[in-house]
């Protein structure tokens, strides 16, 4: 159905044999001749892999770098005017930067940070939207090797507070507000909650992104009065005012990190109660961010390209912050919902900004399908050559609709398989070689090796650059969540079959992992949130398919709490624990839950429920039958 793109591709079907022979040859030395015709590095590596700490390995040791250099500073000589950013928010507004202007920012930034004293390795933690600021923040912590943790916006003041405090940031920067259909987030006031007895937190950067709000100011103001830290300027301010006359700001030499030295810390949800901060290196990280930005997206000079994901997500780190501008791409940013103020709003971006490259989610697209296609049809997207596909199983109904609707039958799918701790992309087809099957990822990226075990289970059997360095603080999390069940092999948490050509098929999870709208939750995390209401005994939260949100949470809940307002009260609650990403679609309250005679609740037997399918399966460890048909009278 999909013809591969056979203009010029980035990798054609002649590198990618010699990538694949050279790869099969010297894998190491394959990687290590990749990483310096890749990589500006300060002082060369003296050792392309150390596996002595098994699992925590090491790549390009003794190798001196910097993320952000590579990603502005190497641009400065041929591409210095080139757009680098398009920035639009809901309102219309709208600014662009090119690289010169994004890189002066930054340096600017970086400056002051070091002034306050920042140094190497200290933890920044950074809430806020997505707009050229934030971007400018996050660049700057990597120049001055300032360990960077973005918390997503829309996680609520506890989830930022215990990120805080695992990470003993030293430093917060946010923002007043941001407006999202047509509503104020004031991400001011839940930080002000979150630093509530925080111990590490000394100075604040505040970002005035909504001005002219005079309510908004004065809860400002008086929110700053409550904090006894520093309060900087706003960042509008440093980055525009006086503050360009510091010493050597032109010239401010970044920090030269160890390629394994941290860049960054992602929370993301595990198999347990409590996220996991996935810590990721330095000059792995950037040269798999680069490298697979440009082969499988194929990126162009002349392309524009538009990744939707916010800074939030992994995907907003590494195809948004990271690959784009190392490959010295013009991209567009956007701060707002895909539907205000109107469902035309992806497709007038499209048509006004000329995109080529249009990276999204499945979640948006079955979003798009409902909405139906007059909002499309009026619009030229003949721009458009190219699309792709992340965060959950596409499904080839959606791939299709997606093919013809948007790419108009011309525009190749890439598919694209990773996860946070992979740092990039491990399974897409190569546009320009290998043609997509509708809700087939497709074959591993050259260098990548994942296999399939016979009960399905994905796994990387050889360490690759861009690979996490672990958990913060819990390497025996790391060794035990990943790598305990196949020897010397990553396990993604994924399940997957491959057919005779390779091409991989993700199936689901193979944990308590779920997905919903492409965000990555625990049901343990939910139950964990539950417990520490007063009305809750127990719970037990699993997944129900849903169909714009891919997966939903159905609660079930023993609680002390007759009042009929249960389901009302705890959707809050888990809104106010992690935010409202989380809400379940349901909560039922029951009087008990289906336990085996050990005591462990048998969610399986919940998840058919909650399906409204008949109880498949074996149920003769079941303590009391009639918890069972209890529950079912409530459904
Ligand atoms: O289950 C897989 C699913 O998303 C998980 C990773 O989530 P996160 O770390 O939040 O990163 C999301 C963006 C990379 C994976 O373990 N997933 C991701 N991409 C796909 C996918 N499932 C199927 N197809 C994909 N293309």
């Amino acid at each position: 159905m999909e013809e591969v793109l056979t203009v010029k591709a980035n990798i054609n079907e002649n590198d990618l044999k010699a990538l694949n022979s050279s790869f099969d040859n010297d894998y190491l030395g394959t990687w290590a001749n990749l990483a310096k015709e890749n990589i500006f590095f300060k002082e060369t590596f003296n050792e392309i892999l150390d596996e002595s700490d098994k699992p925590h390995y090491k790549w390009f040791l003794g190798g001196k770098t910097n993320i952000s250099y590579n990603c502005l500073d190497v641009h400065l000589k041929d591409k210095a005017n080139k757009t680098a950013l398009i920035f639009e928010d809901e309102l219309g507004e709208a600014q662009t930067l090119t690289y010169k202007e994004l890189h002066e920012k930054v340096v600017k930034f970086s400056a002051y940070l070091r002034d306050l004293g920042i140094r190497k390795g200290d933890r920044i933690c950074i809430y806020m939207s997505l707009c050229p600021e934030s971007i400018i923040a996050i660049q700057a912590c990597l120049r001055i090797g300032a360990i960077h943790s973005v918390v997503f916006a829309g996680f609520s003041a506890h989830a930022l507070r215990d990120r805080i405090n695992e990470l003993e940031a030293k430093l917060l920067i946010t923002q007043n507000a941001f407006i999202r259909r047509n509503k104020k987030v004031e991400l001011f006031k839940f930080a002000r909650e979150a630093l509530t007895e925080n111990q590490s937190v000394t100075d604040l950067i505040l970002f005035d992104r909504v001005t002219g709000d005079t309510e908004l100011d004065e809860d400002t103001n008086a929110l700053k009065k409550s904090l006894d830290i520093k309060i900087h300027k706003p960042i509008q301010d440093l980055l525009a005012d006086k503050y360009a006359d510091i010493q050597n700001l032109t010239t401010l030499e970044p920090e030269w990190l160890e390629s394994n030295e941290t860049s960054f810390i992602l929370y993301t949800s595990g198999s347990t109660g409590k996220p996991k901060g996935i810590e990721h290196g330095t000059s792995g990280y950037i040269l798999w961010a680069k490298l697979s930005t440009n082969w499988v997206f194929d990126l162009k000079d002349e392309d524009v390209y538009w990744c939707t994901a916010d800074i939030g997500w992994i995907t907003g780190h590494t195809y948004v912050t990271y690959g784009p501008l190392a490959n010295g791409a013009t991209q567009v940013i956007y701060e707002g919902a895909p539907n205000f103020p109107d469902k035309n709003q992806f497709w007038n971006l499209i048509e006004k900004y000329k995109v080529s490259i249009f990276y999204t989610a499945p979640t948006a697209i079955r979003a798009f399908e409902q909405w139906g296609l007059e909002h499309i049809e009026k619009h030229d997207l003949s721009s458009l050559r190219l699309l792709g596909s992340v965060g959950e199983p596409i499904g080839s109904e959606t791939w299709k609709w997606f093919y013809e609707n948007i790419g108009k039958s011309k525009c190749p799918i890439v598919d694209t398989w990773w996860q946070t701790e992979t740092g990039g992309i491990m399974i897409s087809t190569l546009p320009g070689v290998q043609t997509a099957k509708p809700g087939i990822a497709g074959p591993a990226l050259p260098g990548i090796h994942a296999e399939i075990s016979e009960d399905s289970l994905l796994h990387i059997s050889k360490p690759w650059p861009s690979m996490l360095k672990g958990i913060y603080k819990n390497p025996e999390r790391y060794k035990k969540a990943y790598w305990s069940l196949i020897e010397d092999s990553y396990l993604p948490g994924d399940l997957a079959t491959i057919d005779e050509d390779s091409y991989i098929c993700i199936g689901g999870r193979n944990d308590d992992v779920i997905n919903i709208s492409g965000h990555r939750l625990g049901t343990a995390e939910i139950e964990t949130a539950l417990a520490k209401h007063v009305s809750v005994l127990e719970s037990a939260v699993v997944a129900i398919p849903h169909k714009i949100k891919g997966q939903g949470l159905v609660c079930f809940v023993v609680s002390n709490n007759n009042s009929g307002d249960l389901s009302n009260l705890l959707t809050a609650h888990i809104a106010s624990e992690i935010g409202a990403h989380a809400k379940p679609e349901r909560v039922i309250a029951c009087a008990a839950l289906p336990k085996t005679r050990s005591g462990k609740v048998m969610r399986r037997l919940l998840q058919d429920l909650a399906q409204g399918k008949d109880i498949s399966g074996d149920i003769s460890t079941l303590e009391d039958k009639s918890v069972l048909e209890a529950i079912k009278s409530r459904i």
